[in-house]
């Protein structure tokens, strides 16, 4: 039986198993994918049980993104760019980072059908989603991308990695056709970015990579003045379709069941 592994910590709330295990299933793949909170100092081992076959597919998430780049053998160029994996597995024997995150934005913003290029893009936040979204966002040619993070220094290492991204001060706002919350805040309900609304708008884009809450307090307001919004179902979705078809060498169906799933 094959077996497959969400790391991450905190990682009770990660829905990769539920949708995992339903496309598994569905596709009657004698497998099983599972959830495991870990510490940095598990990386190593967690990694070589990949190379063993013992464990045939692994995704990251926050907050091991980057810290699982020292021990694994190669990194496809998405992930080296983004250095940033979400996704581990094993080939010819060499155990290789990708990054699936980045298509998995892209296409859930051709999903919602709505157009990049030459759009001026805010993102708010520099935590282990951001870089992906960069990437993909320069991919899709969006024609100018400003990015804020509550620590600076963060924000500044980003554009080391991606030379041409405007960065500003936390708090600031500008004007822009899209706005991306890639912070946590919203996880929790109570939770609210301080944000002016009334300086944008309306008819602008609002995008969170959170889907649950489905409307974090960002969608809520933004819908309020006017906007358009999406949440991050579709770019969890798409991820997780991308880790699977390379895992398995099969593409899952993507049906109202499955998003009904992730509800
Ligand atoms: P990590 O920072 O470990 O990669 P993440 O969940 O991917 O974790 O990122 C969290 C993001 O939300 C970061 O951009 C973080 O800002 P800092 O870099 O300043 O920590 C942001 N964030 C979380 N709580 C926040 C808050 N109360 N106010 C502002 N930004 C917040």
């Amino acid at each position: 039986m094959k077996k497959y592994l969400v790391i991450g910590n905190p990682i009770e709330h990660s829905l990769s198993p539920k949708l995992h295990n339903y496309w598994l299933k569905k596709n009657n793949i004698e497998a099983n994918y599972d959830k495991k909170k870990l510490n940095e100092n598990h990386l190593k081992n967690i990694i070589s049980e990949v190379k063993e076959e013992k464990i045939n597919g692994i995704n990251v998430t926050v907050p091991f993104k980057k810290a699982v780049i020292p021990f694994l053998d190669e990194l496809s160029p998405e992930a080296k760019e983004t250095q940033s994996v979400n996704t581990i597995y094993l080939q010819n024997g060499t155990t290789i980072g990708h990054n699936t995150d980045i298509a998995g934005f892209e296409l859930a913003i051709k999903y919602a059908k709505y157009d990049v290029s030459n759009k001026k893009i805010f993102i708010l936040g520099a935590g282990g989603v951001s870089p992906s979204i960069i990437y993909s966002l320069k991919k899709m040619k969006a024609s100018k991308i400003i990015l804020t993070n509550r620590t600076k220094k963060k924000a500044e290492n980003l554009k080391n990695l991606f030379k041409d991204i405007e960065i500003i001060d936390w708090g600031e706002t500008i004007d822009f056709d899209m706005i991306i919350n890639a912070t946590s805040i919203g996880l929790k309900n109570e939770d609210a970015l301080k944000f002016d609304y009334s300086a944008n708008g309306p008819n602008k884009f609002f995008y969170d990579v959170i889907y649950n809450p489905r409307e974090t307090i960002f969608l809520k307001r933004a819908k309020l003045f006017g906007n358009r919004t999406e949440n991050g179902k579709m770019m969890f979705i798409y991820q997780a379709h991308q880790a699977f078809t390379i895992w398995n060498k099969l593409m899952p169906e993507i049906d109202d069941e499955v998003i009904n799933l992730m509800e």
